[in-house]
């Protein structure tokens, strides 16, 4: 484990240094370097054209990263960042392809997190982050995950102890007209409505941006979902080898924290089958269920 001025001086190495944001740990690499963003795809296993989100320290960088900047973007910008909330912008020409998967737009994001903003201020330019996991499997909400998953595939570790709020951030395509959600998270449909005062428009089903997968953010273990306790139970009759039920109640923050954590403990504790009574389907809820139902999409 690292401190953040190591981080700093292996990031201008041309190395990847895991680091905690408020939403989950990030694998990041100089965006600007290409040889040390496709170590990034070689350390997930992740293929070439899922996008990478850019982060930088401060809102105001925004003309930096990204030209025909809209005025929804820039609302959006100015209220939520920094934050967990990932814009999709026209990219700067000073992004390589690497980063986008060729596309046009770019991801960026400002997160809040004190260690992020610390590491991102002093190395000065954009760092390019995927979640800290293998492919495919869920996000990291602590050090260990990223040890457990990535290993010595990573140069440099910092912990900043369990993230925050557990999900990953909200991404809003603003090269659109009106905005599209491309995926739920903590900067809730409802606040976006609100900020810009009219709604995003929604894609139907589980979120799936450019590069995203209808199966994804996946333990290993098989997850039924279920609507109560009460089905939990009746779901577990009947069914083959280890079961387990989560039922985390209604206290939407603390499911968002607690869930990737909670899946990893099911796979290491052996369990076959886990059934998951789902949040309420309002604000964190939605991007928790999102999460879910991509969780259990067969593999
Ligand atoms: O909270 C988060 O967003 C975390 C932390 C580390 O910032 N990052 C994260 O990155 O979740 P990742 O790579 O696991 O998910 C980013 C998603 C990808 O599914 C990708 O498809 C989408 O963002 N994305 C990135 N750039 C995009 C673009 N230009 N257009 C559409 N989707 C994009
Ligand atoms: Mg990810």
């Amino acid at each position: 484990m690292s401190s953040v001025r190591e981080a700093v001086a292996a990031l201008r190495a041309g190395k990847l240094v895991a680091f905690p944001t408020e939403t989950v740990y990030g694998l990041g690499a100089n965006a600007e370097n290409v040889h040390a963003v496709r170590k990034i795809f070689a350390a997930k296993g992740r293929p070439p054209d899922h996008p990478l989100i850019v982060h930088v320290a401060a809102a105001g960088q925004i003309d930096e990263w990204a030209v025909s900047i809209s005025d929804d973007a820039r609302i959006l910008a100015a209220v939520a960042w920094p934050g967990p909330l990932t814009l999709v912008l026209h990219r700067h020409p000073r992004i390589p392809d690497v980063v986008t998967g060729g596309r046009p737009t770019v991801g960026l994001r400002v997160p809040s997190h004190l260690v992020a903003h610390e590491l991102l201020t002093q190395f000065g330019g954009g760092v390019a982050a995927p979640s800290a996991n293998r492919f495919g499997h869920v996000s990291p909400t602590c050090a260990a995950h990223v040890l457990a998953d990535l290993g010595d595939r990573v140069d440099v570790i910092v912990d900043g102890g369990m993230t925050d709020i557990g999900v990953e951030s909200t991404i809003v395509d603003v090269t659109l007209d009106p905005p599209m959600l491309l995926r739920h998270g903590a900067v809730t449909v409802d606040m976006i409505t609100a900020i810009l005062g009219r709604a995003p428009q929604e894609t139907a089903g589980p979120s799936r941006a450019s590069g995203m997968l209808a199966s994804h953010y996946a333990p290993r273990c098989q997850l039924v979902l279920v609507d109560s306790r009460a089905h939990a139970d009746s779901a577990a009759d009947g069914l083959y080898g280890t079961v387990d039920v989560l039922a985390p109640g209604d206290d939407l923050s603390s499911y968002a924290r607690g869930l990737y954590g909670w899946l990893r403990d099911a796979d290491n504790r052996g369990v076959d089958t886990l059934i998951v009574v789902r949040p309420p389907a309002v604000g964190l809820g939605l991007a928790i269920d999102d999460r879910l139902r991509k969780a259990a999409a067969n593999r």
